[in-house]
């Protein structure tokens, strides 16, 4: 496969300081994080912006999440209040996204916030990814490495034949431990916003914030994730399905017959870190097989669940 121009980095110090080289010059980088691969640029630079939105081929008005090292380097470019507070010293670094108020002085583009007044702030747990941070020593913004409206890439191979030819470099931390965006709370002491499910379960949260406001409201979209037709397979997804098609290609949970499994033993975790490398597998498959549909066997709508079955419905939604 020839991906022009990308280089692959190795998991080390070499490759950690070449992606923050890369980084400085304004240029983009995929980079590992727990969830999933994510495009990274400088957010200060208008530049490394705007060629995340180009190389995504992504509509300008979806804001960009923030990555940094530290809740002190959160606090220099958002406000946390006592919800947020809670939240970040419960989950971070890890799986949560949490848009807060920007703190006037912040210093970033902005093409991050899409001209809002928030900011949408995330501590990636993943080591490599934390190794970029600290020694690029600014705001990462990131998207998850996909072109738009495709599968969200969990290995460095995923990235490289969505974005290869587009990006200077991916950093080859291997496949994602999560392998589900992180969920995203509007957190706020009179109730906190779920914008989007995602790899942090809602009843880890809710202890802390009472019960979750999902924000649904058509039109008023906040989020990408929440657009309909989205992490789509090229092949026609079904959903619920018994699996009893052959032309079809079969993915199941727990012990069925099927093509390709997301956990033959039905554990919810382990379909998680496998549903988009997965989903890339099964359309690779389609293509191969010249079969025009994919079928996937119920899951459980509980815990992981949830954010697996709204990532698949995406899938599955007209188009
Ligand atoms: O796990 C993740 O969150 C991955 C990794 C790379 O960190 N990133 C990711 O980014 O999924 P992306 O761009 O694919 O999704 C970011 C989401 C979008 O749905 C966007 O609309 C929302 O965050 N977002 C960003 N800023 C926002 C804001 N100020 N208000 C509401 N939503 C915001
Ligand atoms: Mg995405």
């Amino acid at each position: 496969m020839d991906y022009g121009n990308t280089d692959l980095l190795s998991p080390d110090l070499t490759g950690i300081a070449r992606a923050a080289q890369l980084l400085a010059e304004g240029q983009l980088v995929g980079l590992p994080t727990e969830t999933v691969y994510g495009l990274a640029g400088d957010a200060t630079s208008d530049m490394a912006c705007a060629r995340i939105f180009e190389a995504k081929g992504r509509p300008r008005f979806n804001p960009l999440i923030v990555h940094l090292p530290s809740i002190e380097a959160a606090e220099r470019i958002a406000i946390l209040t006592g919800t947020a507070h809670d939240l970040a010293a419960a989950f971070w670094p890890g799986p949560l996204t949490m848009v807060l108020p920007l703190r006037n002085g912040h210093g970033l583009s902005p093409l991050v916030t899409a001209g809002l007044d928030t900011v949408a702030v995330r501590l990636p747990a993943h080591p490599l990814m934390r190794g970029v941070m600290e020694a690029f020593g600014r705001p990462i913004a990131a998207p998850s490495a996909n072109p738009s409206g495709r599968i969200s890439p969990t290995t460095a191979e995923h990235v490289l034949n969505g974005l290869g030819g587009r990006i200077a470099a991916v950093l080859d931390g291997g496949p994602c431990g999560v392998g589900l965006e992180s969920t995203i709370l509007a957190p706020a002491d009179a109730g906190t916003r779920l914008l989007r499910e995602g790899g942090l379960p809602r009843e880890a949260i809710e202890p802390l914030t009472g019960p979750l406001v999902t924000d649904t409201t058509p039109g008023k979209v906040q989020a990408p994730g929440q657009l309909s037709s989205h992490y789509a397979p090229r092949a026609l997804v079904r959903l619920n399905s018994p699996l009893t098609d052959l032309n079809a290609i079969r993915v199941g949970f727990g012990p069925c017959n099927a093509d390709l499994t997301l956990s033959a033993s039905g554990d919810l975790i382990e379909a998680a870190a496998n549903l988009f490398s997965t989903l890339h597998a099964a359309d690779d498959l389609a293509r191969r097989k010249h079969a025009a549909e994919i079928h996937i066997a119920p899951i459980p709508d509980k815990g992981l669940g949830r954010a697996i079955n709204d990532r698949l419905t995406r899938a599955a939604a007209p188009r």
